[in-house]
């Protein structure tokens, strides 16, 4: 093992480990309604029809023109799909469903207050919006096709009004997570070049009424110290005519969108016939070093592919009410939310606040009353609901005919829960790995084909060739009980196009550790590394054990260990600082800083706090570490670099691996004794320590 890859910590490593599960079948009832119900979809999909298969996909959508080369390869791994076809991604999700759904909803929104009435926004209503919203961002905002334009909205309608305004003019729409800091959204919008940021006066959370145009200031501050100037801010208002933040309007810079679009009203704007490989939209993830990675998503092929997707896996009809509860500023909510479900036209529905406002029965109460039918949502959403209600869903009245989970693995445990109070027994589940760079799912069941494994995502999805390599590029064989590092052979159309202005780091990341030949043009010879360890068991399923390089996974959320480590070193005090993954019952995992201090200062509990702020203004709240550990010096090896794997396994109570090629390997039961014992203090351990274990900590605790 070189330095390098000592340092970094394996989620997988500190996996729980799961047994082999029982399968679950759908019912006959699903699959006899189910749109992937013909076993021939495998054939059609097979390695042998590939490229050509997506064209089944792209079929879905409306061409202005069609392609003249499903895949061009001629510049690897810049994949460009569908190559030669136009189209609009606006008017697909929108204007072509006027025919013949002219006043069905598009979109079904619940505000968080019980008390605000549900808005349900007909394709009609829609087509409205977007089109005034496009004519203001054209000639009040001055937007040119190929521009970009930040948003750093919550979960209002406004968002996918605004996603559909830009993709209108083939402007290439950027939006933050509104849960974002300021600085965070700041960052991004420098990255990416914009001049206009999109952002709302306030929103619930809750109960309360959040302040979020503050952000909008500290944003535009940032993106101008990074030398990107923000000429201007229009801000949504969450109540027309009322504005809810204490921030004031900067004169000639910020805008209530609700009295410009006055000027607008009734405004059509013709789409704008774009390039299949146009860029649609940039989704920033977190990644290796402290510089979020803008990942390029495309018009025709992202589009086809979510659309495919949701036919076939989200089993979405036009007469059903889906559910995705996700939030729109993260890729689930992009591929899911907006773009594949309206370009199908069908409803969507959009929830405002968290979960369990004003309690835990507040989803099944929305299912119940908006006659919901597909339902999609993460593990840690179904945790929260499981701990905090678990009996809530027998007192609805909906029912389900198909789940779906994402963004982490879920625990067999809760995935039974998920089946059978949610499901009531009867919904299909489908447990989709993917990732922000990959525009839609990679591994799933087919729901009404291949049997449910509680814990497992299934096999690859239709077109999606995975393979699990080892360190040295062998196959790890399926059944062999062995993990290893999961990539897919293949390019799909829902593949992102490159990193925003890093060509390099795109292929370095993604195609460099497996490439076989860097100047070959043949797709076979640059399989894509997800950055998951995994393992397949012999009838094909992939079990995901989480990332192999150092992003840690909060409730669904990838946050960068350097960007957690960067925020922290703004405080100060601070000298050094390391992020590590520790187990969280609710959220899965959670980030646990340490931190060395410069020499001289005391340690103090206020620095602790001073720490998880910085993470929180710079972050997000989202971020926020369970716990601030305080140490005399981090493990390091030779050449300096900080190990944590040592430190994650102190945090989680699990071997800390070899530690003889540390410089420091005096300093880790230091770092051990005061960190368990204080975590056996507050009774933060794990389950799995046996009852021994804990003993020895304590006793080591108390001699102290
Ligand atoms: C993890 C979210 C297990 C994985 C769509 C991946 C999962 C990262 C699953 C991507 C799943 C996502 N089972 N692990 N069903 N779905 N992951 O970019 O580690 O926010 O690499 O995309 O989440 O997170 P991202």
């Amino acid at each position: 093992m070189t330095a390098e890859q000592e340092t970094q910590v394996s989620e997988a490593q500190i996996a729980v480990h799961w047994r082999e599960e029982e399968y679950y079948h759908p019912s006959a009832t699903f699959i006899a309604q189910a749109n992937g119900a013909d076993p021939a979809l495998f054939e059609r999909f097979s390695e042998r029809h590939f490229p050509e298969c997506f064209k089944e996909y792209a079929d879905l959508l409306s061409w202005d023109a069609y392609w003249h080369t499903t895949l061009d390869t001629s510049n690897p791994p810049f994949w460009k799909w569908f190559a030669g076809g136009r189209l609009n991604a606006s008017y697909n999700c929108v204007d072509r469903h006027l025919t013949n759904s002219r006043n069905k909803a598009a979109l079904i929104w619940v505000p968080e207050p019980e008390t605000e009435d549900t808005k349900a926004i007909t394709y009609q209503e829609l087509y409205r919006r977007v089109n005034e919203f496009t004519a203001l961002l054209r000639d009040f905002a001055g937007v040119k096709t190929g521009d970009r334009v930040t948003f750093h909205l919550p979960m209002v309608p406004e968002l996918p009004v605004s996603m559909l305004a830009c993709a209108r003019l083939g402007v290439i729409h950027s939006e933050v997570f509104g849960g974002f800091s300021g600085t965070a959204c700041g960052e991004r919008i420098a990255d990416s070049g914009s001049h206009i940021l999109v952002t709302m006066d306030g929103y619930y959370r809750n109960g309360e009424l959040i302040d979020h145009k503050t952000k909008a200031d500290e944003a535009v501050t940032k993106a101008r110290a990074l030398g990107v100037e923000v000429a201007k801010v229009l801000v949504w208002r969450r109540h027309s005519g009322q504005y809810a933040s204490k921030s004031h309007m900067v004169p000639d810079r910020d805008f209530f969108v609700d009295e410009l679009l006055g000027a607008y009203r009734g405004h059509v704007v013709e789409p704008v016939s774009m390039p299949a490989e146009a860029p649609l939209f940039l989704m920033y993830t977190s990644g290796t070093t402290a510089r979020p990675k803008g990942c390029q998503h495309s018009t025709g092929g992202y589009l086809a592919y979510v659309t495919g997707t949701s036919k076939y896996y989200q089993d979405i009809h036009p007469e059903d009410t889906y559910w995705c509860f996700a939030d729109i500023g993260w890729i689930t909510g992009h591929s899911y939310i907006v773009y594949g479900p309206l370009s199908l036209g069908t409803t969507s529905v959009m929830y405002e606040g968290v979960p369990t406002y004003p309690d835990p029965g507040r989803p099944w109460r929305i299912a119940e009353r908006l006659g919901v039918n597909i339902f999609h949502t993460a593990p840690t959403t179904i945790r929260m609901l499981r701990k905090l209600g678990p009996d809530e869903p027998k007192k609805y009245n909906y029912r389900f005919k198909h789940m779906t989970t994402v963004g982490e693995p879920i625990e067999p445990e809760v995935w039974r829960w998920y089946h059978d109070v949610v499901g009531k027994g009867t919904a299909v589940i489908v447990d989709t790995w993917w990732q922000t760079e990959n525009g839609g799912f990679l591994g799933s069941t087919l729901p009404a084909l291949q049997p449910m494994k509680p814990g497992s995502c299934g096999p690859g999805v239709l077109g999606i060739y995975p393979v699990i390599y080892d360190e040295n590029g062998m196959v790890v064989e399926a059944g062999s009980g062995r993990a290893g590092n999961i990539c897919i052979r293949n390019p799909w159309p829902g593949i992102f196009q490159t990193v925003w202005g890093q060509p390099d780091r795109f292929v370095q990341i993604y195609y460099a550790k497996y490439c076989r030949d860097k100047n070959s043009k043949n797709w076979r010879d640059w399989p894509y590394f997800a950055g998951d360890g995994a393992v397949q068991a012999g009838d094909g399923y992939f079990r995901i054990l989480g990332r192999v390089d150092d992003v840690i996974n909060v409730a669904g959320h990838r946050l960068g260990t350097k960007e957690l480590e960067s925020a922290s070193i703004t405080v100060g005090e601070i000298a050094e600082a390391a992020a590590v993954p520790v187990l969280d019952q609710l959220r899965g995992k959670a980030v646990e800083i340490y931190v060395s201090l410069k020499p001289g200062i005391a340690p103090r509990r206020e620095i602790e706090e001073k720490v998880a702020k910085a993470i929180e203004t710079e972050i997000g709240k989202i971020a926020r570490p369970k716990n601030v550990w305080i140490v005399p010096d981090m493990p390091k090896t030779r050449s300096g670099k900080i190990m944590r794997r040592v430190i994650a396994g102190i945090s989680n109570f699990t071997d800390v691996g070899d530690t003889t090629t540390l410089a420091n390997p005096e300093v880790v039961e230091v770092i051990r004794h005061h960190v368990q014992a204080e975590k056996v203090a507050r009774g933060e351990v794990p389950r799995e320590l046996s009852p021994q274990e804990l003993e020895e900590i304590k006793a080591f605790g108390r001699a102290e």
